[in-house]
């Protein structure tokens, strides 16, 4: 079975969020299974800088007016080959993959990514340069949605398609004008097609074309079919309801792995937690917090957005200061929060740490030294941050949404005594819902015995790519029926 997997993202070669983390797991995990599985990705400068034993593959014609070069290499660290395209005046800038270095959008996205869309569709057809031609293409989020279209716009391809959305809040709409340079034919500027709302979506285009659609966990593939959760495309969606699965994302365990964790000055497993105790110190150190393991420290690695839910920890965390908490906080996204919570550490410098950015090593170091992580997320299609918190021994306070309520099971007393406990979960995101869950979380730290019991039930959770990985290929199996 040959699968392109096609992601605007893959870690470790370029990364914003947890689409990357998947795209560079999952391809691995579906290689060692046997998958002839290769990516395909924009040729960012990181990428370019990164990708191992690159060679020239040809150029392809992507629209009449523009062409590319691809180029084939190697994802370090892994057996996977992943394809380039190349094109300078497109991706090789300064700033993100979606951003300008000062924060707002490409311009020109629509394009960018139209590109990345186009040429997998071209690559589902036999190339005079290229003979491997997959059977699946495997698309990831709005980036990729016009893929499945194109595909279907030609008419000429056996491949089947299949999109996973990570994240249905970001649906890549954009102005009509767009139909002509992209090359979408006008006629399907409508209701059955990818128009939404008087505009071009390349979201809608993949959930109407493509052959079959995933989430990242089951109650998010319930979830979007909602009006409370769908973002307008529930209605879409619920006609698609027989072809949509929900797989839960697992995660990298080499890359996130306490025993062995190049980015930790000490390392633990679930038999020996000491490792992680003298990793609190450390981090206490290094973020200039008051050095004790009498405080309990709160760990929040995230982007800074309304949909993660933090206002209500601003909210809250004025009175667990008061009660003795100490915050390890890394984060970026939207300006109001990281100046509510940069306040915070001035005022508490003791108590309270704030990092704003990306920072991939202080990330594993919070992961480890924290006690507890927080993610009261409004939405969350599946979450990484609280399968790390359950792989490093720090419990999870979660929302009851998504891929955190299928992750995630509440210590209460009847889970505890039969060891399924291995977070907390808040029943509302609401100030009031998460103090007390907090709080249910800090008498269950005082006990050191029920705690550690709660560290180990998670660390020895099966949450690899292994089981995810065999769902992908059933439901790649049911595509090729
Ligand atoms: P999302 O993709 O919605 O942001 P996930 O929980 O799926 O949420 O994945 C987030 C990923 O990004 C995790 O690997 C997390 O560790 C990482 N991450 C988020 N913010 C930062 C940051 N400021 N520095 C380093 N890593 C970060
Ligand atoms: C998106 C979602 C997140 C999910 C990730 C990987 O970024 O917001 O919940 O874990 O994709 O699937």
């Amino acid at each position: 079975m040959r699968v392109l997997f096609v992601s605007s993202e893959i870690f470790p070669l370029i990364k914003t969020g947890g689409l990357a983390d998947v795209s560079g797991a999952l391809p691995a995990a579906l290689n060692v299974a046997d998958v002839d599985v290769k990516c395909l990705i924009p040729g960012y400068s990181a990428v370019l800088d990164k990708v191992e034993n690159q060679t020239y593959l040809g150029t392809l014609q992507v629209f009449t007016h523009l062409s590319c070069d691809l180029i084939l290499g190697v994802i370090p660290n892994t057996q996977v080959e992943v394809i380039i395209i190349k094109h300078s005046g497109l991706f090789e800038r300064d700033g993100g993959p979606y951003t300008h270095p000062h924060g707002h959008d490409w311009a020109d996205n629509p394009m960018r990514f139209g590109v990345l869309s186009k040429v997998a569709s071209l690559l589902s057809l036999h190339q005079p340069f290229w003979s491997w031609v997959p059977d699946i293409v495997h698309c990831n989020d709005w980036q990729t949605g016009l893929a499945p279209y194109y595909m279907k716009q030609r008419g000429l391809t056996q491949a089947k398609s299949l999109l996973s959305i990570h994240n249905i809040a970001f649906q890549g709409n954009f102005a009509p004008h767009w139909i002509q340079s992209l090359e979408l034919s006008p006629q399907d500027y409508q209701l059955n097609g990818f128009e939404f709302y008087q505009q071009v979506s390349f979201l809608k285009a993949g959930i109407f074309y493509a052959d079959q659609l995933s989430t990242v966990s089951p109650t998010y593939a319930l979830e979007i079919q909602t009006e409370a959760f769908g973002f307008g495309l529930q209605g879409l969606l619920q006609g698609r309801s027989a072809d949509i699965t929900g797989i839960l994302n697992g995660i990298d365990t080499d890359e996130w792995n306490p025993a062995a964790d190049p980015y930790l000055p000490d390392h633990y497993s679930e038999k020996n937690l000491a490792g992680k105790a003298r990793i609190k110190t450390t981090l206490q150190e290094a973020l200039h917090l008051h050095v004790t393991d009498k405080m309990p420290l709160l760990g929040v690695v995230s982007r800074l957005t309304h949909q993660k839910g933090l206002d209500i920890l601003i909210e809250s965390m004025q009175e667990l200061i008061d009660l003795g908490c100490q915050f390890a906080i890394l984060g970026g996204g939207e300006k109001s929060f990281e100046a509510q919570f940069l306040a915070f550490a001035e005022n508490n410098p003791n108590q309270v740490s704030v990092t704003i950015g990306y920072n991939e090593p202080l990330s594993h170091l919070i992961m480890a030294g924290a006690d507890i992580f927080i993610m009261p997320s409004r939405f969350e299609p599946c979450g990484l941050n609280q399968l790390y918190g359950l792989r490093y021994g720090t419990p999870p306070i979660v929302s009851n949404t998504g891929g955190l309520a299928d992750s995630i099971c509440h210590s209460d007393e009847v889970s505890i005594q039969n060891n399924t406990a291995t977070g907390f979960v808040i029943e509302n995101v609401n100030r009031m819902s998460l103090l007390v869950t907090i709080k249910q979380a800090l008498s269950r730290w005082n006990d050191r015995k029920i705690w550690k019991k709660i560290q180990k039930n998670g660390m020895k959770k099966e949450i690899g790519w292994k089981n995810s990985a065999n769902a992908y290929i059933a439901l790649y199996q049911k595509l090729l029926e």
